[in-house]
């Protein structure tokens, strides 16, 4: 039977675990791009843990994989423009799908559905559908993120909201598995909803386009550009 409730108390001669292997990994540096070592302050403390892991996960079929921590890839990812010419094994793409629809929503509504490309001359034609989605045609996939059509502002702002949510899972799971992602907006609808074979009721929200970097593996970003965390960051009060 299955029991519920905190795991049991280890019994009290019980091997101890061993403590996980530390190591320091390297950083990159958005203005110097490549650094090693160094840990640079409560932030970004990476002595981060070693990163071998039996998988499990019904992703991966077993063995040992290199994965990365979820800080690494929270500090990994990056905006992708250029692809390497390698496809994207199927449970991978799996896999993000997965933590996309697994993402929180305004009661739950879902208002999402993921319309996955890999097809290449698809991918060419969905990269036409807004200037700045040119990378979208070398991505080794797409997922067109698509919702219904509304009219109603509140339902189209409550959308965006949870679009992001579902878009940032799956941008973190990519990056747990070294791969880039990007975004492109949508301004075509009519091409996208052509390309996609889409029902006159839903729209393309946005695109997002995966594939190994093609300029520089994801490593962890020391400085990234944004604005100062003291900036952002109000305690208690404006
Ligand atoms: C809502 C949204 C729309 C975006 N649209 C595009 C786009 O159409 N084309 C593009 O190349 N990047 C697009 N981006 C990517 C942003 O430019 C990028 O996230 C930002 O510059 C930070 O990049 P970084 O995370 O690599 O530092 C978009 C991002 C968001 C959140």
């Amino acid at each position: 039977m299955t029991r519920f409730g905190p795991p049991a108390r280890p019994a009290k001669n019980a091997p101890v675990a061993a403590p996980r292997q530390q190591k320091t990994i390297a950083m990159e540096n958005a203005s110097e791009r490549l650094i090693t070592g160094v840990s640079v302050g409560p932030l970004a403390a990476l002595n981060v843990r070693s990163v071998e892991r039996r998988a499990s996960s019904a992703g991966r079929r077993g063995g040992i994989v290199a994965v990365m921590e979820t800080w690494d890839a929270i500090t990994s990812r990056r905006n992708v423009r250029r692809f390497a010419d390698r496809a994207i094994g199927e449970d991978t793409l799996e896999q993000v799908l997965e933590a996309g629809r697994r993402a929180p929503s305004s009661r739950n509504w879902q208002p999402w559905d993921f319309v996955l490309v890999t097809d290449r001359d698809q991918l060419r034609e969905l990269s036409k559908v807004w200037q700045g989605g040119g990378h979208v045609a070398d991505s080794a996939a797409t997922i067109a993120l698509v919702v219904e059509d509304s009219d109603d502002r509140r339902t189209r702002e409550t959308a965006q909201y949870d679009l992001g949510q579902t878009t940032m899972a799956m941008m973190i799971a990519a990056a747990d598995q070294g791969i880039g992602s990007g975004h492109s907006a949508v301004a075509d609808q009519a091409k996208a909803r052509e390309v996609l074979g889409l029902p006159e009721d839903r729209r393309v929200a946005y695109l997002i386009d995966l594939g190994y970097p093609a300029d520089r593996p994801l490593k962890p970003i020391r400085n990234p550009n944004r604005r100062p965390f003291d900036q952002v960051v109000h305690r208690g009060r404006w």
